[in-house]
């Protein structure tokens, strides 16, 4: 057949699976005189030419030439939100209508995206982006153009209809389903995006747009993975629910001004038309004021069904062309406030370790929030130590279930909400086990310290960083922090109960002329003093005062060389809890000390040094006070996720070395545990050598490393220019020697001269610290120079406090060395 002389110019931008299908269609004769394919665009084009294609048709692999060609449409089939996204405008603006199938793309940008189109007078089309050959988008936007819809709901993931069917029929666990997917082609080798929920997830929030007219950003819907799911599940579903089954539903509904929507698996009766479907069958069920329910079903992906839905959208372009109509991207829509406090019955699995009274507590908190209780179902061959049980619930919403939850959790001192963790005693040999939320100081067994024990994690090395990724463009106020990120590590809390300052999310600044000075290529600072109150303790502050507040106290207490107090004096503040601050007097900054005053902390002078005012305080017998030193486990909690964050900035590649001050060594214990955590859950296979560095008068660790012992005798009158480490009986030392040797890593000190030369040379560098933190600098140089530090080590120093944190300093050293009076001028 010949080309008709009017037929659409047609570019296909991306040749692979989907852009290959849509080709044979295109040159397969039928459309011809109204489609004309005229060029294909892909990366390195050469090795995409097949003898198939037509002649006049122009292979390219400059999207600068479609752009600047006289092409009409641009097909666009290469997927992910960048470059495509940018590819789509710059077509659009050119004055190309664009057929996309990228549901990531049009989930994202759509909106704005369609503004672009409407400006320019192009179509934007994008019906293969849900659902692939099903022609669910028209047939909402058009076809039911006459009702008012306001629910939307159905399956729409393949793979995880692949996989959940799997674990139903033959029993196996998760992972091997996992595993049998990628091996027959229905998952892909990273699955996060299928199991997790957020491909379901960015077709939901297509489907709302076009037929519910509901603006809604994907960050806004809650996504809960498949992955928990397991075959008990089934076997509970069919026992509880009359025959019932799991699947992976989405759905969004319009009610009472709100919409709600989610993604996550539901039970469903096993006639339902959503339990009947295969492979990579999808299914959405439509709602209507006028029409009532509309089901669309068929392929949900694949080559040629998407290209089937590609080329429907062509020839609608053509045709609107052709009658002068407009826009095909729809209407206007609202936004609504986005919720996912479904009314809806529940199902709740449990894995605790043997308790007594946890139904019982259970039980209490259901009914004081007017939750019905359906069934208590318990399977008596599970181990003691793992034990699962199921309660199903009568129709309540998921935020009364959550609180309810919550006050169960604390009446039972237990933590139902995912992450397992517990406290335990932190000397191996002795290993007593705590509730989490018990107030004990020390472990009441040996006296020792305690720690957070993180038992399980809820998703796998890939799930983890992408949800980590992910929190990064929410508005949460748990994802704001850079600590909170990473909750899945943490103890769980109810959203709102969080004290948070937006702490974390400090930059990874290159050294250079620090670089230089200490021998080494790579040297980067992760500046934790770039924090609210100027130093890393905020890291753990805000996990420490969230507990404290959680444990209902009133008061809370630290001893400090000054940024400790500082920073409880803050945090104190937020949760509107009373503050005291136990300081050694005449010896701390004035920087700090005016920033616990500014923040209406009661301050307490101890004659001595930090390790009396510790003393002092853990002797001022007073059960009220909630005591918030290092020593307190759940400070460490929040201190170990400046590692997540580092690893995370440097793209999950581990450097060779990390090295930090140490003063009272909280916070090289809090990076030992989180090297340790990551290696044990599989996010890193390697981790960083930790190098500690302490000031040569406050040495003790630095010197019982030196002389090979395992006893730590206190230094007596611990004397330093960095204030903030003069300690002279370092409490977390156990813990600290073990993240030393976990990672391979060595202790050190250096003397008050190289710690003030090594400081003036971070200033120089534009991005200074207090003295503490510049033992690190000073640390690397001491080892360079000894021979002990190979130059092409990749190396990051550990910043913990802000320049302006001891400014006294400052102004005496360089009044000392560098002020030059009456200088001379000369510009030439
Ligand atoms: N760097 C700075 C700036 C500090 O303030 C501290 C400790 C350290 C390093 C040492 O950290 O004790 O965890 O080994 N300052 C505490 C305080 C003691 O009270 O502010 P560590």
């Amino acid at each position: 057949m010949a080309y008709s002389e009017t037929a659409l110019k047609v570019a296909i931008v991306g040749f692979g699976t989907v852009g290959s299908a849509v080709a044979r269609i295109l040159c397969n004769g039928s459309n011809q005189s109204l489609l004309r394919l005229t060029h294909i665009f892909n990366r390195n084009v050469e090795r995409k030419k097949t003898d198939w294609v037509p002649e006049h048709v122009r292979w390219c692999e400059d999207i600068k030439e479609i752009v600047a060609s006289d092409v009409d449409v641009m097909v666009e089939v290469v997927g992910g939100v960048n470059p495509a996204g940018e590819w789509v405008k710059r077509a659009l603006a050119s004055g190309k209508s664009v057929v996309t199938a990228n549901k990531q793309l049009i989930a994202q940008c759509g909106t704005e995206l369609a503004e672009v189109a409407l400006r320019a007078g192009q179509h934007l089309a994008f019906g293969a982006s849900v659902a692939g050959g099903v022609p669910v988008l028209s047939g909402l936007q058009d076809g039911l153009a006459g009702d008012r819809l306001y629910k939307i709901h159905g399956v729409l993931n393949g793979t995880c209809n692949y996989i959940l069917t799997k674990i139903e029929s033959t029993g196996i666990p998760f992972a091997q389903a996992l595993k049998e997917a990628q091996a027959a082609g229905f998952a892909e080798a990273d699955p996060t995006d299928d199991i997790d929920g957020y491909d379901a997830r960015a077709k939901l929030v297509i489907l709302s747009r076009v037929g519910l007219r509901a603006e809604v950003r994907p960050e806004q819907v809650a996504c809960h993975s498949i992955r928990p799911v397991e075959m008990m599940d089934f076997a509970y579903a069919h026992d509880l629910y009359l025959r019932s089954t799991v699947r992976q539903i989405a759905r969004a509904e319009l009610r009472d001004g709100k919409l709600y929507a989610s993604v996550q698996p539901a039970i469903l009766r096993r006639d339902s038309p959503l339990a009947q479907l295969e492979g990579g069958q999808n299914l959405v069920v439509s709602t209507g004021v006028y029409g009532g329910e509309t089901v669309f079903s068929g392929h949900g992906a694949g080559g040629n069904p998407t290209a089937v839905a590609v080329v429907s959208d062509l020839l609608a372009v053509s045709r609107n062309r052709s009658q002068g109509l407009e826009n095909l991207s729809g209407g206007a829509t609202s936004a609504y406030p986005v919720s996912n406090d479904f009314l809806t019955p529940h199902y709740v699995r449990f894995t605790v370790r043997d308790r007594p009274g946890i139904i019982a507590a259970l039980a209490s908190a259901f009914s004081n929030h007017g939750i019905n209780i359906e069934a208590v179902l318990q399977r008596p061959e599970c181990a003691k130590t793992a034990l699962p049980f199921v309660i199903t619930l009568e129709e309540c919403s998921t935020s009364v279930l959550e609180s309810a939850l919550n006050a169960a959790a604390r009446a039972s001192t237990h933590s139902f909400l995912g992450v397992s963790m517990f406290l335990r005693c932190s000397v191996g040999e002795c290993g007593a086990e705590l509730e989490l939320h018990d107030r004990a100081l020390a472990c009441p067994r040996c006296g020792d310290l305690l720690e957070v024990v993180v038992e399980k994690v809820a998703l796998d090395p890939a799930a983890l960083k992408r949800q980590w990724r992910e929190r990064r463009f929410s508005h949460d106020p748990r994802d704001i922090s850079g600590v909170w990120r990473f909750r899945d590590f943490l103890p769980e809390y109810p959203a709102d109960k969080v004290v948070t300052l937006g702490e974390g999310n400090t930059a990874l600044v290159r050294g250079q002329r620090a670089a230089q000075y200490a021998g080494l290529r790579t040297l980067w600072f992760k500046h934790l003093g770039w924090n609210p109150t100027s130093s890393f303790k905020d890291l753990g502050m805000t996990v420490g005062m969230t507990e404290a507040n959680w444990v209902g106290t009133k008061a809370v207490g630290c001893a400090s060389t000054g940024n400790t107090s500082a920073s409880l004096a803050a945090y104190a503040a937020r949760a509107g809890l009373i503050a005291k601050v136990y300081l050694p007097a005449g010896q701390i900054s004035m920087n700090k000390l005016a920033q616990a005053l500014d923040y209406g902390a009661e301050l307490i002078e101890i004659p001595g040094s930090f390790d009396d005012a510790l003393d002092a305080l853990l002797q001022s017998v007073n059960p009220d006070l909630y005591f918030l030193n290092s020593i307190n486990p759940f400070r460490l909690e929040g201190q170990k996720t400046a590692m997540f964050e580092l690893l995370e900035q440097l793209g999950w590649k581990v450097p060779d070395y990390l090295i930090v001050p140490g003063g009272n060594l909280g916070n090289s214990s809090a990076f030992g545990k989180a090297f340790e955590e990551l290696m044990r859950f599989g996010v890193v296979d390697k981790v960083p050598k930790m190098i500690v560095v302490q000031a040569a008068g406050a040495n003790p660790f630095a010197r019982m490393w030196r002389e090979g012992s395992r006893k730590l005798v206190p230094v007596d009158k611990p004397e330093t220019v960095a204030t903030a480490i003069r300690i002279g009986n370092p409490r977390s030392w156990k813990k600290s020697l073990r993240g030393v040797e976990f990672t391979g890593g060595f202790v050190m000190d250096v003397t008050d001269e190289e710690i003030g030369e090594a400081k003036a040379m971070i200033g120089r560098d534009g991005i200074g610290c207090e003295p503490a933190s510049a033992t690190t600098l000073a640390g690397l140089r001491k080892l360079r120079s000894a021979g002990k530090l190979d130059p092409d080590a990749v190396v990051v120093a550990v910043l913990t406090g802000h320049v302006l944190k001891d400014t006294d300093f400052i102004i005496k050293s360089h009044k000392k060395s560098q002020v030059k009076e009456a200088a001379e001028v000369h510009v030439k």
